[in-house]
């Protein structure tokens, strides 16, 4: 077998040369390859995608396809997801190895392992507290969920996840994201003083042990850094502007952005609503950019105005580090007979995480 490509030569080519790569490296490969596109993801990657969704959409996507190699043009933790649902038995490869989340880095086992501990202190977390994870976590933490009764959420499935939990334990520990977590936990009722915030840098969460008691969802204290740049100024302003207008959001979005918006949903969600809007309306979009940008072009010819909620340019960076060069290497690598980036997931994590992944899996059936 001939050594590797180094990603220094095609660090060095230009958009349109790995294009051509690209395209002829996808007839050779036909069916044995499906590149997954999360709806983050730029234009000069996305358009090369055999497939593309949202967090759930990819990772159902991901345990479907029969393809021999899965090139996962999303995050970290996605391509995680996705050897963890082939049972390792697919090649996941994910073009950057530094695509990450930074939300996603804001909880692990280290600490999620001490909160556990701490709330052990108070009460039986096993038989109280159904731990759920957003799909944005690394996989241990899934692991952690399927070891203590727990589960996984999509931001698309995350109030479904919670009914089930309620209906096991009385209380959830939330992690990653307090803002999805609140959010939902909102749409359900819940008061905003039973739902915590766990400060995962101070002991016990910086908690009183009535605090710990009282609350319904325990919601860890990460966020997501796009996301965080939206604010309700910005939708203040746009009514004021556009009175007649609509205001979309992703529920990684604060309760206040939520609040103020006429619709609150996933990505995929976000596209099904503003898809079906009627000619001459106008809307405001809190998500990342590059979603926004399509969304609006496809659909100025329809008569639909689409605006970014931020004056700031507000990218996923880590989403953006997957380029054409990156895609071109990988693949060509392929062709060449080598996996290169191959993301795999141990199986002593791989198991438990596949039992939380599988429950959330079942109960949005
Ligand atoms: P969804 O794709 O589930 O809407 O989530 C957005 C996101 O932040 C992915 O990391
Ligand atoms: Fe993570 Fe936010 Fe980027 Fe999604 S948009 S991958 S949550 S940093």
């Amino acid at each position: 077998m001939s050594a590797a490509l180094k990603i220094d030569q095609f660090n060095l080519l230009d958009d349109e040369s790995c294009d051509a790569r690209i395209e002829a490296a996808k007839a050779i490969l036909g069916d044995r390859l499906a590149i997954l596109g999360h709806h983050y993801q730029r234009d000069e990657v996305f358009k090369h995608a055999h497939f593309s969704g949202d967090s759930l959409k990819l990772s159902q996507l991901a345990a479907k396809t029969t393809a021999e190699y899965i090139v996962f043009c999303g995050v970290h933790f996605m391509a995680e997801v996705a050897d963890i649902v082939t049972d390792g038995q697919r090649n996941v490869i994910l073009p950057d190895l530094a695509a990450g989340c930074s939300m996603a880095d804001m909880a692990n086992l280290v600490k999620v392992r001490k909160c556990w501990e701490e709330l052990s202190a108070i009460l039986d977390p096993d038989e109280k507290v159904t731990p759920v994870t957003y799909i944005n976590s690394a996989a241990d933490l899934k692991a952690f969920c399927g070891n203590h009764g727990g589960i996984v959420c999509t931001s698309s499935n995350a109030r479904a996840v919670l009914e089930w939990s309620f209906g096991r334990r009385e209380k959830v520990l939330f992690f990653p994201d307090q803002h999805l977590g609140r959010n939902t936990g909102l749409t359900m009722g819940i008061p905003l003083e039973q739902m915590v915030t766990w400060d995962f840098m101070k002991p016990r969460g910086g908690l009183t042990d009535d605090e710990i008691r009282n609350a319904r969802i325990i919601l860890w204290k990460g966020f997501c850094s796009v996301h965080q740049m939206f604010h309700p100024a910005q939708i203040e302003k746009f009514r004021r502007e556009v009175p007649n207008g609509h205001v979309i959001s992703h529920p990684e979005n604060s309760y206040e952005v939520c609040q103020a918006s006429d619709f609150v949903g996933s990505t995929e969600y976000i596209l099904r609503i503003v898809r079906a809007a009627e000619p001459g309306s106008h809307w405001l979009v809190g998500t990342e950019l590059n979603l926004v940008n399509r969304l609006r072009d496809e659909m100025k010819p329809k008569g639909v105005t689409v605006q970014f909620m931020s004056p700031m340019v507000c990218m996923c960076s880590t989403m953006f580090r997957t380029d054409p060069q990156h895609l071109a290497w990988v693949l060509d690598n392929l062709v060449a007979g080598q996996v290169v980036n191959r993301i795999r997931v141990p199986q002593e994590i791989a198991v438990p995480a596949r039992r939380a992944l599988d429950l959330m899996m079942e109960v949005v059936d």
